[in-house]
């Protein structure tokens, strides 16, 4: 199976359903658009637009973050920050240490650039295992990790504080870049935590993230801070990218600037919530046994089911069914987590979802 197949895909969301809030902000772009004159004749710069760059700063600090509106830099997306980060600091050949399980599309991006990958054990609450990255950077000339310290995908697990600030000593001893995918930090409902910049004392963290997962993958707008490698980063994108579009980044700077994405956020939190509890309660009445995480933050949760089951052949049986799923084993390069599964609650639920979901133990056997 492919890893660029498209997943989480249950039956019942109905893309007719638009919130309020993306009203709201298509409202703003049209606006944006409509004030447009000499614009489309000219190339944004290569950075991107300051007023966005500036409400990316303002929600950075709520999170711990003094940002610049210098150090950020907007992209294309979250997965075009990532490879413009492992781009400036990597070779061809170089080593670059991985979270396990942990997000398929770096996968891809190290193999496209020809990058050697060590995978870390990443616990399902607290992610990353600093411990055990300390003990492969002996045995391994390791240039940059990649991690997600917040809401990490498929497991939801956060860093502790403790585990983030061994992190960043690591860096520093062992001349390092931390490239840090931060897509799901705003989407947590209990807390939202702080970014790992913010404890970045030696400018060696490089910060990833978009608004695909939190507002809408469709606008492909997502930025980067580069830390010392942010010049580089910004020429990267100059040459591979030219400019962003400028009415897109102004209508979503004034929908930040007038609340409504302050406003929009809030509900949004409060049903991924709901829709959460909706999956774990309906898990609790599968007769298979099964340990889920429950993240409070993300749009999903890491399923593992009796050792027996293989999930390849589960999303095979269930595809047939017109019901698809993610297996463990795309979330690793080493054959590992084939009983596992990631469910995604972002859609709302319906009963078509709830009975796809009913259907599932009956395809393990
Ligand atoms: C952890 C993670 N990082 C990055 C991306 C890419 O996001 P974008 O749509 O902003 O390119 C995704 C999308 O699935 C993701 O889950």
């Amino acid at each position: 199976m492919s890893r660029s197949a498209a997943f989480d895909l249950l039956p019942g969301s109905d893309k007719n359903d638009v919130p309020a809030g993306i009203v709201q902000l298509n409202r703003s772009i049209s606006r944006a658009l409509r004030r447009q004159r000499g614009d489309f004749q000219y190339y944004d710069e290569p950075a991107g637009d300051p007023s966005l760059r500036q409400q990316i700063a303002l929600r950075a600090a709520k999170r711990g973050w003094q940002a610049e509106v210098d150090e950020l830099c907007i992209t294309s997306g979250c997965q075009q920050s990532l490879f413009l980060a492992l781009m400036a600091v990597c070779q061809k050949g170089d080593v670059v240490a991985v979270e396990a399980p942990g997000f398929y599309g770096v996968l891809q991006l190290l193999e496209q650039l020809g990058l050697q990958v060590v995978e870390i054990p990443a616990s399902a609450e607290t992610g990353l295992d600093v411990g055990a990255f300390e003990q492969t950077l002996q045995r391994w000339d390791i240039k940059a990790c990649v991690v997600s310290p917040s809401f990490a995908t498929p497991t939801g697990a956060s860093m502790p504080l403790h585990a983030r600030a061994h992190l960043i000593e690591l860096a520093e001893r062992h001349d390092l870049a931390i490239i840090e995918d931060d897509i799901y930090g705003e989407s947590g409902w209990l807390v939202v935590p702080d970014t790992l910049k913010a404890v970045d004392h030696s400018n060696r963290v490089i910060h990833c993230s978009s608004l695909s997962k939190v507002l809408s993958r469709d606008l492909r707008l997502g930025w980067i801070s580069g830390g010392r490698w942010h010049d580089d980063i910004v020429r990267l994108k100059l040459t591979s990218q030219l400019a962003s579009s400028r009415f897109i980044q102004r209508g979503v700077a004034d929908f930040f600037a007038d609340g409504g994405y302050a406003a929009y956020l809030r509900r949004y939190r409060q049903q991924l919530q709901r829709q959460r509890d909706q999956l774990l309660d309906l898990l609790g009445t599968w007769s298979v046994p099964i340990r889920a995480t429950s993240p409070a933050g993300g749009l999903a949760l890491w399923l593992e089911l009796p050792e027996q089951v293989d999930t390849i052949k589960l999303y095979n049986r269930a595809l047939d069914e017109g019901v698809v799923i993610t297996p463990g084993e795309l979330f690793s390069m080493s054959g590992k987590f084939s009983n596992c599964l990631r469910l995604s609650f972002a859609h709302p639920w319906t009963s078509a979802r709830a009975e796809a979901l009913m259907r599932l133990p009956g395809l393990m056997a």
